[in-house]
């Protein structure tokens, strides 16, 4: 693996590979090991075009942990604003001699055309773009699902086998949705996306879960082992020129988690989201900060997953690299 640009890209074994690789580094974080020499001399930049505060911060902190020098690239206040194209930032950090590129842009697939474009020689991590992939907020929701509810697993590895996830909300604009659906059901976890139509996208039909228009009944007859709400995402819908249908007391009234809905799921189960929250309107404030939310959580469990991702893509194939990685026992 050279590039991590979309979920649908990693078979069983690259997921468990990345999710346990992640697991060596959350306990030498623990044992407050603070920092591996395992990237020394190595450069991760981080070349943001949207804003963002988790997954940056986190890929910062993951690279600073594993030793590698990082450069922050945010697109506000730097020469993009004065047109500047994708091609010529690329060059430009280039030649200062990025190992890694982590890419969050408003476009889908920009990712996909600075790995495949030899603008950059490092490796492509995609960071979120447009309404496509968030591969690694993914990682991480299967690495805190993993640490909550994981059973022993099927004979392939999957051990998501059997779980049941309820995905909520604004399912067309969200690519956490469409990261989630394709690495949790490569898990082997059943998904439903529960949604109005207004808010799923043409072609869902096509997608390896189930869907639902009716969260009540979801929760109710299902029994979901967790429950990821979906930030709705007004910024999409306003330039893309549509509105926000169903209004948002409506959509609070049909589809939003508050202490009620809360009640409906079973004991052991959790509540996700990716951050940022719509407090009042995708999720109530007593929701999201009850104690079956694990939501501050997975920020914390962002960090190992980054840190695996760049070891993996950066030293995994280098045996001296290999030397000073935590070890997986
Ligand atoms: N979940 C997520 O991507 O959050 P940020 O936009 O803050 O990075």
């Amino acid at each position: 693996m050279k590039h991590l640009l979309s979920t649908a890209d990693l078979d069983v074994a690259d997921a468990v590979r990345i999710l346990d690789t992640a697991g060596s580094m959350a306990a030498t974080q623990a044992r407050e090991i603070k920092k591996l020499p395992t990237l020394r001399g190595r450069t991760v930049v981080n070349l943001f075009f949207e804003d963002s505060t988790r997954t940056r911060i986190s890929f910062e902190t993951a690279a600073k942990r594993l030793s590698a020098d990082v450069i922050n690239f945010s697109a506000k206040g730097s020469s993009v604003s004065k047109g500047e194209s994708l091609k010529d930032t690329a060059l430009t950090l280039q030649a200062m001699g990025a190992d890694a590129v982590v890419i969050r842009h408003h476009a889908s697939g920009a990712p996909h055309t600075l790995a495949t474009s030899g603008w950059t020689h490092g490796a492509v991590i995609n960071a979120g773009d447009g309404m496509h992939q968030h591969p690694t907020q993914a990682l991480l929701d299967a690495y805190t699902l993993r640490r909550h509810l994981a059973g022993p697993g099927d004979v392939t590895g999957r051990d998501l086998t059997g779980l049941r996830i309820a995905i909520v909300g604004d399912v067309l604009h969200s690519r956490v949705a469409r990261s989630n659906v394709h690495l949790l059901h490569t898990l082997g976890a059943e998904v439903v996306l529960v949604a109005p139509p207004t808010l799923l996208p043409v072609g869902v039909g096509a997608w390896p879960a189930r869907v639902s228009y009716h969260l009540d009944e979801v929760l109710a007859d299902e029994k979901p082992d967790a429950i990821m709400m979906l930030r709705v995402q007004r910024e999409r819908m306003s330039s893309a020129g549509g509105g926000f249908f169903p209004s948002p007391l409506e959509y609070t009234r049909r589809y939003g988690l508050d202490a009620r809905r809360l009640a409906l799921l079973p004991e052991h189960a959790i509540v996700l989201h990716p951050g940022p929250m719509n407090r009042g309107l995708e999720i109530s404030a007593d929701a999201a900060d009850s104690t079956r939310a694990v939501i501050v959580e997975q920020v914390a469990n962002g960090v190992a997953v980054r840190m695996a991702v760049l070891y993996l893509l950066l030293a995994g194939g280098d045996t001296s690299a290999r030397a000073a990685a935590p070890s997986t026992t």
